[in-house]
């Protein structure tokens, strides 16, 4: 039996109650609907800064009446320590994901990334250590390994921060570690690398590539290339991200607590490769897409080359046996995202 099968049977017969900070988000959303699936009982929190209370009523739609009756939500923001206390009371484990995301935002905008990245992410470590929560399960990034050259990238060796948004990132995992050893806590950095899936959000000035791509082919306006096309990335689906965090929540050997994860699948995948994988699932449904073609730009600031993770310390520590590569998410994702544009149109 794979680990994660034993710590969803576990989480069944032994249930608990957890917080998801930015939980009307991407991930937060994901791992909602599987707690809830595991009749877990659930606390949410988010300040709507990014998220969509839609993505709360997706999950509503995908559980039980019962099921939906555990979970909690509160529209509260990490950046106030006390709306974080208020959050945390009673939780036994907190999966943190609030952040302001996207390199070129904080280059843009670094003030207001700290505080969420930096000064949100302190307040509910403080929160969390203060109720005594079992474990703090975070939220961290492959940018942490900034311009580090060596691939694929091993959690121990890390290079300069290329951005505002790596330089917070980095900080957590430099906080986690220090309440750790100073406040006995147990912490767990994930270091996501590019996730994707349904309910990510295409839009916006710093929507992610993959549903970015999806809704551009799907309604004829051009899809845009940063660079040459050859910059590769380890795309993860979503549903590896959730096992990690349910993984990394339930790890019972002190040697994989205290510690940081790469989270990916462990291929890499230049843009150019992802274009096409896209295009070609678009184009079985709307066999026009089939012609279209990207247009190139400039690289773009704070964006590293190449990026691919070695996932050994992953599934050593704790069991990771990702259950989705590339294709498979993609079959998951372009599907979902053309059923909501169907349904909308
Ligand atoms: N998606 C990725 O590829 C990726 C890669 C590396 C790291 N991460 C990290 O994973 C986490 C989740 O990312 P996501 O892709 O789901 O992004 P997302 O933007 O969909 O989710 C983040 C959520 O946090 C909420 N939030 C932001 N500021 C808040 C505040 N001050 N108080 C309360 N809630 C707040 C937002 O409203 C949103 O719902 C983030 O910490 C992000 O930095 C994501």
């Amino acid at each position: 039996m794979s680990e994660y099968r034993r710590v969803r049977e576990e989480l069944l017969v032994n249930p608990h109650t957890w917080l998801i900070t930015g939980v009307a988000g991407f991930i937060g959303s994901n791992l909602l609907e599987e707690l809830l699936k595991l009749d877990q009982t659930v606390i949410g929190m988010d300040n709507f800064a990014t998220g969509h209370r839609h993505n709360l009523e997706k999950v509503r739609a995908l559980v039980s009446e019962a099921q939906w009756q555990r979970f909690t939500f509160h529209e509260l923001d990490i950046r106030n320590i006390e709306q974080c206390r208020k959050a945390v009371a009673g939780a036994d484990y907190v999966l943190h994901q609030a952040a302001l995301g996207s390199v070129p935002r904080s280059i843009n905008d670094p003030l207001t990334t700290n505080d969420t990245n930096s000064t949100g992410f302190l307040n509910m470590l403080v929160a969390a250590r203060d109720a005594g929560v079992k474990r703090f399960v975070y939220a961290a990034s492959s940018s942490t390994y900034g311009d580090h050259p060596g691939l694929p990238k091993q959690e121990a060796l890390i290079g300069k921060p290329l951005s505002p948004y790596a330089v917070t990132k980095y900080v957590n995992e430099l906080y986690a570690d220090v309440f750790a050893r100073t406040y006995g806590m147990e912490t767990i950095g994930l270091r996501y690398f590019n996730v994707f899936g349904p309910r990510q959000d295409p839009k916006g000035a710093y929507a992610a590539v993959i549903p970015r791509w999806i809704e551009e082919l799907y309604r004829g306006t051009t899809c845009r290339i940063n660079g040459d096309g050859e910059t590769s990335r380890d795309f993860c689906f979503v549903d590896n991200t959730v096992q990690m965090n349910l993984l990394a929540a339930s790890a019972a050997d002190p040697q994989a607590v205290n510690q940081v994860y790469n989270v990916a699948f462990g291929a890499r995948t230049t843009l150019n490769e992802l274009f096409t994988e896209i295009r070609d699932r678009l184009a079985q449904r709307h066999p026009h897409i089939a012609a279209v073609q990207p247009e190139y730009g400039e690289f773009r600031a704070g964006d590293v080359r190449h990026s691919l993770a070695d996932i050994s310390k992953a599934t050593t520590l704790l069991g990771y046996a990702p259950t989705h590569d590339l294709q498979q998410g993609l079959d998951v994702t372009t599907q979902w995202f053309l059923e909501e544009f169907e349904a909308v149109s």
